[in-house]
């Protein structure tokens, strides 16, 4: 027995309001369709056919990863009529899997559930009960509880409106029998569309068997039809990361304010304060603490480090036992060596910084090389850019910066060098000495302060 799964993903997506297709909107940083296309090969099926029609074009080029089979439903007739598109893809043999493409935070888990334990021919549905059912087909029972078929909302009676188990959309059949249905399967309802929940009808009518599967972690089939849902899967999705963080050791302030939009390891003891916003790869090492309000994106943070409140770090590599912030931006290409502190409104872009050296107050410093136990005194820059090119600055180990220099790249201050404050440093600073630039200071003796004067 192979499996074939089968996404349906070609539906308009009208109560998005979008232009971009319903599949590709973001959800935990990734498309839609993502989600669902990790729990399918997480089956590792024979073969995943995914039904695209809305946006064609776009989304193919979203995922071009070779394993996928597209097929296009050009004009959009309903479910049925979107597994019809995928019937020649189907070998008869095949156990076909159904998503839906905007059913995104199903559990591979729980779709393996689903799969045939027997050869023997069945019809499987995944249901769940909701509490308020609206929007959904409901599940009709007969008096001994069997699955009789599915009906819609809008075809629904007032009665069968109250049922509350509902159809997630999502389930498994013979490929065989699909074959058979599809063209029986008429648009005989309100939206006259070819709905594939009727093929539970015909399953009955053809004594093959219908097995409900009724889950109670109904947020797992929430579907996506507009953008307060999408927002309402994003918190299940991001409750999801934290709590996995968490069985990592991580402490997490609040498992509600905090977004992961990429992959976040952790090693043991991290603690992570309100408002943290993940992106891409990011790293944090045993102890490591992030303060309130950070963004931190393809970033690793060293051991027992501490990012205060406030702080931005993209494409960084942090050292262990280094501080930063409150309100720092790190840039890519930063490397921070161990015990670097970095303080409030200090941007480092490209640059490496030494062990225990010091950047702590209003400064810029870019492409810069920065030895160890380096004092950066307050506002000091690197002026590394002339307008066309960008230049270099390297300062040795153990320089002191006086406050508000300005080190005009190229330029190199040898180790062990002390440079006063306020100057402009075009020229190389030597080892061990103390070099600086500075207008004299005059005391002008014969200045008086003007005087207001009197009003008429
Ligand atoms: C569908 C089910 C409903 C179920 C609900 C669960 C039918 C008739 N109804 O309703 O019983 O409770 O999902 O979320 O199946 N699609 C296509 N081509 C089409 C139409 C839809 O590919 O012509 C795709 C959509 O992209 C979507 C999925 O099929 O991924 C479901 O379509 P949608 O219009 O969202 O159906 P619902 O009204 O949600
Ligand atoms: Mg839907």
């Amino acid at each position: 027995m192979s499996l074939s799964v089968v996404i349906l993903a070609a539906g308009e997506g009208t109560r998005m309001k979008s232009t971009l297709p319903k599949v590709l909107h973001d959800l935990g940083g990734k498309p839609m369709l993502h989600h669902v296309l990790v729990a399918a090969r997480a089956l590792s099926p024979s073969r995943i056919v995914v039904v695209h029609g809305n946006g064609a074009e776009t989304v193919r080029e979203a995922f071009p990863e070779p394993d996928l089979h597209w097929c296009l439903q050009a004009d959009r007739r309903g479910t049925a009529h979107a597994l019809m598109q995928a019937i020649p893809q189907l070998e008869p043999n095949d156990t076909v899997l159904i998503l839906y493409g905007d059913v995104p935070l199903i559990k591979s888990q729980t779709l393996r559930e689903l799969l045939p334990r027997t050869i023997e021919a069945q019809l499987t549905l995944l249901t769940t009960r909701l509490s308020i059912p609206t929007g959904y087909g409901r599940i009709i029972r007969d008096a001994e509880g069997n699955v009789q078929r599915i009906v819609e909302e809008n075809d629904a009676t007032e009665e069968e409106r109250l049922i509350s188990e509902i159809n997630t959309g999502i389930m498994v059949g013979r490929a065989s029998d699909f074959i058979h249905w599809m063209p029986r399967i008429k648009a005989s309802n309100i939206k006259r569309e070819y709905y594939l929940t009727d093929c539970v009808a015909l399953a009955v009518e053809d004594k093959v068997k219908v097995r409900a599967v009724c889950i109670n972690r109904s947020e797992e089939v929430q579907g996506i039809n507009d953008r307060i849902q999408l927002a309402d899967a994003e918190r299940v999705m991001q409750r999801r990361r934290a709590e996995t963080l968490m069985g990592q050791g991580a402490s997490v302030r609040d498992l509600n304010r905090i977004d992961i939009r990429g992959e976040v390891t952790v090693e043991q003891d991290v603690s992570i304060d309100i408002n943290a916003l993940f992106i891409g790869k990011v790293h944090l090492a045993a102890g490591s603490r992030i303060g309130p309000n950070c963004v931190l994106c393809d970033t690793t943070v060293g051991p027992g480090t501490e990012v205060l409140a406030f702080s931005h770090l993209e494409g960084a590599h942090i050292g262990a036992n280094c501080r930063i912030g409150p309100y720092a931006r790190i840039r890519p290409g930063t490397e921070l060596g161990q015990e670097a502190h970095i303080g409030n409104f200090v941007e480092i872009k490209k640059s490496r910084v030494g062990e225990g050296s010091k950047i702590n107050h209003l400064s810029y410093v870019g492409d810069a090389q920065v030895g160890s136990r380096v004092n950066v005194g307050a506002g000091t820059i690197t002026c590394n850019y002339d307008g066309a090119n960008k230049y270099e600055t390297h300062i040795g180990n153990d320089v002191f910066i006086g406050s508000d220099t300005q080190l005009v790249a190229p330029v190199t201050v040898a180790d062990g060098a002390t440079i006063g404050a306020g100057s402009t440093i075009t020229k190389d600073a030597p080892a061990g000495k103390l070099t600086l630039s500075r207008a004299e200071q005059q005391t002008v003796k014969s200045w008086k302060r003007p005087e207001k004067k009197p009003a008429h």
